[in-house]
């Protein structure tokens, strides 16, 4: 999910680089970078050197030739992958770079502060950040904060190697903790997550009147898509019918396109969290777009396949089928990272990290599979599993601890509560939902 980069393979000699790239193959959304060259050039450079200057150019794709080329006979096409999750690295670049988005991300970041935190005058507002944090839309949210009299503070501090409690050791702490536990209204755009570190629980715990937001790993496109292109009441109007009819169910199943077939139990004791984006009471509020919950303990049985993305993986290349008798996974099928996944699984040597934690639909109208977890499991239409530890809000009143937990998106889901179904292939179709789904722009 963070950014890696790996130079997969070149042993062809590397000319110099242009000083400035060709303009006609701009790009902004990297994930797969080629770089495609013909030797005709003694010139030479290091490879890290080429690799940082096909970053720093922003291009998904391109195709250098050596301006020294001469004659078919030299030519020789070698080709160098960069395979990298480049988002930070990109919003890095873009924060010099880039004005893409500029009036766009104002509009967000207003929606944001106006209407999602509903900030008042002097309220002093926490905005979180680290290092791989895309700072446009820190600078953007600060900008908007103080214009409705707010009182904006910028928290940023270097990216711990975790997240959660594994960030502890590289956190500022004592300050951290402090300046939360004071704060009337917290954003936290942390790309390593302050979520369930100890300052974050020190603060929920301690700070009763904060209004807490997360939006890690948020981006400028993200921000607009998520934030400031979204009609909130009536978001939060299907998703609040969607999450009354599920109460209401007594059992559940969900099949997939990719292979999933599972059944389970609802338990009246376990909440139905709808998570609708507002963060103007007290309390811990998440990006809309989610609802999730516990199924009855002992109650899942089936097949579920992940086909969208799988923490800690990332974007899957192949499906990670899981079969699951009485809420535990009792053989994973499938290539490289299925093998990669059971081992991950094994290796915290706790049984419960076999166990199903949370299911959880997602109904973001603008959300997209991009590998970043907050994002991909409000894909419309998916339905998320979590696996491993489950905390009180879901499984009052003790939840069930694990070493870890992961979550898995099935994309395309069709479900039906009790025998009715409500989605098909991840379109909606029953029709109270209908409605509200066409005025989001899902049809
Ligand atoms: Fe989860």
């Amino acid at each position: 999910m963070l950014p890696t980069i790996t130079a997969i393979t070149t042993d062809v000699t590397l000319p110099a680089m242009p000083s400035a790239p060709p303009p006609q193959i701009a790009a902004t959304h990297v994930t797969t970078l080629v770089y495609s060259i013909n030797i005709a050039s003694a010139d030479r450079l290091s490879l890290s050197g080429v690799v940082q200057t096909c970053i720093l150019a922003k291009y998904v794709t391109f195709e250098f030739r050596s301006p020294h080329f001469k004659h078919p006979p030299n030519f020789f096409e070698g080709k160098l992958y960069v395979y990298s999750n480049v988002k930070g690295i990109q919003n890095r670049v873009g924060e010099k770079m880039s004005k893409r988005y500029e009036f766009e991300l104002g509009k967000a970041a207003d929606i944001l502060v106006k209407e999602l935190f509903k900030l008042k005058v002097g309220e002093e507002f926490i905005i979180t950040a680290d290092t791989e944090t895309d700072m446009r839309v820190v600078e953007a949210t600060a900008r908007a904060a103080f214009a409705v009299d707010a009182k904006p503070v910028i928290f940023w501090h270097p990216s711990p190697l975790g997240i959660g409690k594994a960030a502890d050791p590289m956190l500022p702490l004592k300050s951290l903790t402090a300046t939360l536990k004071e704060a009337e209204a917290w954003v936290e755009f942390n790309a390593k997550w302050l979520l369930y570190s100890t300052p974050w629980d020190v603060a929920i715990k301690e700070n009763k009147k904060l209004r807490y937001l997360c939006l890690v790993e948020m981006d400028t496109d993200m921000m607009i898509r998520c934030i400031g292109r979204v009609n909130f009441p009536v978001l939060k109007e299907f998703q609040e019918k969607v999450a009354e009819m599920t109460r209401k169910a007594k059992k559940m199943r969900i099949t997939t396109p990719a292979g999933t077939d599972v059944s389970f139990e609802m338990d009246p004791k376990n909440p139905v969290n709808v998570e609708v984006g507002y963060a103007d009471t007290p309390g811990p509020h998440f990006l809309a777009g989610q609802i999730a919950w516990t199924p009855k303990v002992g109650s899942v049985n089936g097949t579920i396949v992940f086909d969208g993305s799988l923490v800690p993986l990332g974007l899957l290349k192949e499906p990670v089928k899981l079969h699951v008798e009485k809420d535990k996974i009792t053989k994973i099928e499938g290539g490289k990272e299925a093998i990669e996944f059971e081992a991950w699984l094994k290796s915290f040597n706790d049984p419960n990290m076999f166990l199903m934690a949370h299911v959880c639909y997602g109904f973001h109208p603008n959300a997209k599979l991009t590998g970043v977890c907050l994002e991909d499991e409000r894909v419309w239409g998916c339905t998320e599993w979590g696996i491993g530890n489950v905390g009180p809000m879901l499984l009052p009143p003790n939840g069930r601890p694990a070493a870890s937990h992961t979550d898995g998106i099935c994309l395309n889901s069709s479900v039906w509560l009790d025998n009715v179904q409500i989605t098909d292939k991840g379109k909606v179709i029953q029709p109270e939902l209908v409605e509200l789904a066409r005025k989001l722009g899902k049809t």
